[in-house]
Order: structure tokens, then sequence, then C-alpha cells
């Protein structure tokens, strides 16, 4: 019997030693007992990491959605898969069965095919939380494509800079996409990226808000017409277990985006796993991630890690304070939601609200409570765990990454006992390490470094897209024979382990994961800019917000300094996205330097952060007196 569902305390200890000890064997058998194969693997695990090169399950033959679709017919065929809860609440919420998601998934599958897209083509997908979005996921999976979901509120230019790096020939996306209130063109932002998109010869176009959109002859269709006239039946097409799945884009600390390639069969076992475990689910549970599935949260834990455990995820199009703050809670008494995973921004938002909108509602159907995607500050968790959980549902505070596909150390509700701010312990399978700067590692308890895994998962990204050198060097360079992660953290006197936050140029405001250096060539394309420095800062709700420091090349530049920010947080805006413009933005004469011309980011982090008594010795910086005068106009 393998250990797929873990009950207790001391049942975590002994399948963690074993799969510690026995990581093949521990894998092997839960790859066996709970998957649907079309043929077996030869071999578990192969990994070099020095090269890097893992494999998991070599020669093993199997199809995704057979595991998050048809399997489950038999004796869920009429169960809710998918809950779609629309962004005005006076519209039905849809219930799509398994049933139903099958036939919707094999038409949309038959689409793609019809179109000309083949097993490995990659599918750009850049719709907004509509059951299309899920669908159109498993129906690339189906075929054997390889979908790159773009987040639907990234600008055109982000947009273009995806699709031409994965070399995507067909886009889908929709009308138009509702977020409370507001209305957006995605369509228009489609068009405006294609213009730099040369591959892209087709555009499938999914009907959400009915606006009056333009569609190119020969490249723009509307999806409907032509599911309503394909086959509800699509033979799935049989993947090797290493074979891609999907691209996802996540920030680096430098450069351009990183297109983190994720492979069927191990991605498959680690979200499975994970959300089995992490969430608690049984059967005839409705469990609501509020993530989108344009990040990595919403692809394991909306789409495949639920349906893979043949659950009822609900997926929600619309925003918290739409239509008043209460929204979230509406749905959960709505729907009676069991298990709910969110992010601490969010709960940072909604804390600050009139507790009436939380009161109002039934909440007494939740059993598990999640959060993701930065650390949870102290009070946001007490403010969760009395309002939300009522002191009775655990919070798992999950700590992963797009690169690691899963969650990767988190409490197991009810097994594990939580501490706030803390993660706890790993999941069964995964080997933490801290690392001190000269590459030790830290052994026993109560010690603070930088976060490796020292061992393979099967839901790790195997490469960047188009650049494997890329990959060695971002994550197995810095430390020997390790995965890097990129995060600091602490391990206490019980070995509870708590993330302390990024130790690269990498900030998270509202969860998402921005890297400085993209947002600082975009702000250097402004003619009056000479050079910029973005650092984070933390902020009350966002967790942190960013600050910019700014030279002009014009010192004393005369224009407006208002407008200029305005200009500089609408090129921010167009370039990456509004979720990456600056909360401040200082100018200034100078930026402090070393002497061989490297910018003192530790400092003017330091000076954001109003923690100028700490700011170590200035004195063999090349200019020392620009420090003085950045800290006297810090905003
Ligand atoms: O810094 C960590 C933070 O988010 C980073 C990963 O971001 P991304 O790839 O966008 O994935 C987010 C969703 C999995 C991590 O390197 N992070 C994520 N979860 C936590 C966290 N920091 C602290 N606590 C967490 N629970």
């Amino acid at each position: 019997m393998s250990n797929y569902h873990i009950k207790n305390l001391e049942e975590y200890f002994t399948v963690y030693r074993k799969s510690v000890r026995y990581p093949e064997t521990f894998w092997d058998e839960i790859a066996e007992e709970h998957f649907m194969w079309r043929k077996k693997w030869d071999e578990v695990l192969s990994w070099d990491f020095s090269k890097p090169e893992i494999t998991w399950f070599k020669g093993a033959k199997l199809n995704i959605t057979e595991n998050c679709i048809d399997r489950h017919l038999r004796i869920r065929g009429d169960k809710t898969a998918i809950l779609f809860e629309p962004n005005d609440p006076s519209e039905k919420a849809e219930h799509i069965t398994y049933q139903q998601l099958h036939d919707r998934v094999c038409q949309f599958a038959n689409v793609l095919k019809e179109k000309g897209v083949k097993k490995g083509d990659r599918v750009c997908i850049y719709v907004p939380m509509i059951p299309e979005l899920a669908i159109s996921l498993l129906a690339c999976a189906r075929i054997g494509a390889i979908h790159s979901v773009v987040f639907a509120g990234f600008s055109s230019n982000a947009l273009a800079t995806r699709i031409n790096d994965s070399d995507c020939k067909i886009v889908i996306t929709a009308d138009g996409s509702f977020r409370g209130k507001k209305t957006i063109d995605l369509k228009g932002i489609v068009d405006k990226a294609l213009e730099t998109c040369e591959g892209v010869k087709t555009v499938l176009v999914a009907k959400r808000i009915e606006a009056d959109i333009t569609m190119k002859e020969g490249r723009d269709e509307w999806l409907q017409p032509l599911l309503n006239n394909a086959a509800t039946t699509c033979e799935p097409e049989i993947m090797d277990a290493e074979d891609p799945l999907f691209i996802l884009y996540t920030s680096g600390s430098t450069g351009k985006p990183k297109g983190m390639v994720h492979t069927t069969a191990g991605y498959m076992i680690g979200s499975a796993f994970t959300f089995k475990n992490v969430f608690q689910y049984r059967e005839n549970d409705v469990y609501w991630c509020t993530a989108d599935i344009g990040w990595i949260t919403g692809h394991s834990y909306i789409v495949y890690g639920p349906l893979a455990n043949g659950a009822t995820t609900v997926m929600f199009e619309g925003v918290p304070s739409y239509p008043d703050w209460g929204r979230f809670w509406e749905i959960v008494e709505k729907h009676k939601v069991n298990q709910f995973y969110t992010a601490p921004t969010a709960i940072r938002a909604l804390a600050k609200q009139n507790i009436a909108f939380v009161e109002k509602y039934d909440l007494s159907s939740l059993k598990v409570l999640g959060t993701v995607g930065e650390p949870i500050n102290e009070e946001a968790w007490h403010w969760y765990d009395e309002n939300i959980g009522h002191k009775k549902s655990p919070i798992t505070d999950t700590w992963w990454q797009t690169e690691t596909g899963s969650i990767m150390i988190a409490a197991i509700p009810y097994v594990t006992p939580t501490i706030p701010t803390f993660a706890t312990l790993p999941l069964p399978g995964i080997q933490p390490a801290l690392m001190d700067a000269d590459g030790n590692e830290l052994k026993g308890n109560q010690v603070d470094g930088r976060l490796c895994i020292k061992f393979p998962w099967p839901s790790m990204a195997r490469t960047i897209w188009g650049n494997h050198q890329r990959y060695k060097d971002t994550y197995f360079s810095s430390f020997e024979n390790m995965y890097f992660t990129g995060d600091g953290a602490m391990r206490d006197s019980v070995g509870y382990y708590r993330i302390t936050g990024r130790v690269d140029d990498v900030v998270i405001v509202s969860g998402h994961n921005l890297g400085t250096a993209p947002i600082e060539d975009a702000i250097n394309e402004h003619p009056a800019v000479a050079e910029s420095v973005i650092v984070g800062f933390p902020h009350e709700v966002k967790g942190n917000a960013l600050y910019g420091y700014i030279t002009l090349k014009e010192a004393g530049e005369s224009r407006n300094q208002d407008n200029l920010r305005k200009e500089i947080n609408q090129l921010i805006t167009d370039r990456i996205g509004p979720i990456a413009k600056l909360d401040k933005i200082q100018f200034t004469d100078g930026l402090p330097k070393t002497r061989s011309g490297k910018i003192m980011r530790r400092i003017l982090r330091k000076i954001a952060s109003n923690e100028t008594d700490s700011l170590g010795d200035t004195s063999t910086l090349l200019n020392p007196e620009v420090v003085e005068d950045i800290i006297k106009n810090a905003l």
C-alpha cells in the first residue's frame, strides 16, 4: 500500500523517513496505485544536478487527461468537476460535470486538431477566468500540444515576448473579460501583441462580454461555432512520461522571463499527491482556490491536482471586492466550500474591511484554509484563523514556486500542528537544505540560510524553454549538487521552516513574482531617464511594493516630476502590466556605487524600508555623499 493520503503525525514521520531513505520506492508505489498508465515505466528516476538532467518514470506512457477526466466517468460522471462562479453574482453559477467536461475538452481538442495543432506544438492561452480557460489547457493536453498560459492581466508587450519566445502559432483568447465593475478589452491587447508575432497564424476567440471587436480575416475565428460542430470524443495522444505538458513563464532577476517547462508524469503525480494531502480532500468536498489559472497555483490547484483526484473545483471569474467586500464569503456560503486557498495579500485587503462583510455569511462548511505566494504576517494569520476559520479550520501556509510545480513545504491540516508564519515541515519526498554563504550545508536546528532542495522530486521543472544553460545557471550553479530556490529560510528548534523572503532581485508584490531588471529596462526606455534601480519595501496590504530610484539624463530636469512619474508608470504598464507599477518614485542626482561601478542595492533597499540606522559602512563607496542626499529626500 502506498501512503497517498496521510492521516496522522506519526504516519507523516514514518512516510517522510521512507520517502528520504527510499525515494524511488516511495514514488513508485504512489504512481503505481493512483494513476492510469498506458505503459509502466522502465526506471523510476535518473538524475544528475550538474548537467542538470532529471527524468522520472522513464519509458512510461500516459495521457494526463485520462487521469483527470476519463477514469472518473464511470463513478463520477455526474459529479461536478468545475463549478464556475461568474463575476456578476446575479448570473447563474455553472456546474460542469465530469461527463460534460470530457465532452467539452474533446470538442476543443478536435477544433485544435482541425486547425493543424499537433503533438509538441505550443499553444498560447490568453483567456480570463471562464470555463474555456480550464478546458483549453486540458484540450491541449489531450492532443499532446504544449500549453503556454499567459495571465490575462499582462500587457500586449509581455504577451508578445512570451508568444515569440516559445514560438506559438496559435493563440486562444476572448473578446474581453469582466473584472468587477470593469470590462477589459483582451482582444485589443492580443491584436496589438500580434503586430510583432509573425508566427501566429490562428486566433480562436471565446465570446464572453459580447464586445464589438475586430476580427482579422483569415486569422481570427469565433470559438463557439467551431466547438458546436466538433465531435465529443477525441482519442488521447499517448505521451511519454517526460514529454512537456506546459510552459509557464516566471520572472527572473535578470533579462527576459523564463519559460519553465513542466513534463507530464512527474507533474501529474506531484500536483495530485500534494492536493490530496495538503487540502485533505474527501469525496464530495467542494474546494476553492482563488488564484488565476494564469499562475502556477491555478495550473496545479484549480485544474490538474483537483481533477486528478476527482474533486469539485470552484473557478471564480471576479474579484473579492465586487459587488462588495463580502463576495468571497458569499461564495463560500453559497457553494458550501470546504477548502479555501488564497493569498496573504487578499487576506490583508479583506481584513481591512468592515467585519460585517464576514459576519453576514455562514462559513461553517470550511474545514481547511490555505495560503500561498508570499510569507503571511502574524496579524493576517490570526485574522484568518479567528474570523474565517473560527479557530476550527487549520491554516496551511504552503511554500512552493512555479519551478517546483507543486507544494513543497506545508502543514498537512489535522496532522501537522501549525504555528503562525511557519510553513512548517517538508512534504514527503521533499528534502530541503539550508546553506551558508560559503556553500556549506547548515545541519541541525535553529539555523538560518539559503533554501535549497537536495534531491529531485517528480514535479520539478526540467528546463527553461530554449535555454538550458540559463536553467543550470539560475538554479544549479549557486550550490553544488543542489537546486537553489532564491529564497532565504530559517529552521527552528523543532525543525519547522519559516520562509524569510527572496535573497535575489525578485520582489513579491501582492503575491506576484516580479523581477526588478525587466522593470528597470522598461523605465530606461523613457527618453529622460539615465539610470534606475527598483527595490521592494514593506507594504501593509501588498506585502511588498516597489520603490524606484531614478536619475535623469539632464540633472534638474525642468519637467514636472509628477508628470514624469505618471509617464514612467504608464511605460511599465505598457511593457509589463499594471501589477508592476511603482508605488514610489524618487528622482535623485546619483546612485550609490562601489568603486567598480556596481550599484549598492542593499543600501537602497534599507532606505526604502526606512531602516536607515542599519546601513552599515558606506565610506568605501565611490560616492558616499549621495546616500545622505537620498535619505534626506526619501519618500
Ligand atoms: O519567494 C517565495 C514566494 O513566492 C516565490 C515563488 O513565486 P511563484 O513562482 O510566482 O509561485 C507562487 C505560487 C507558488 C517563492 O520563491 N512564496 C511562495 N509561497 C510562499 C512564499 N513565500 C513565503 N511563504 C509562502 N508560503
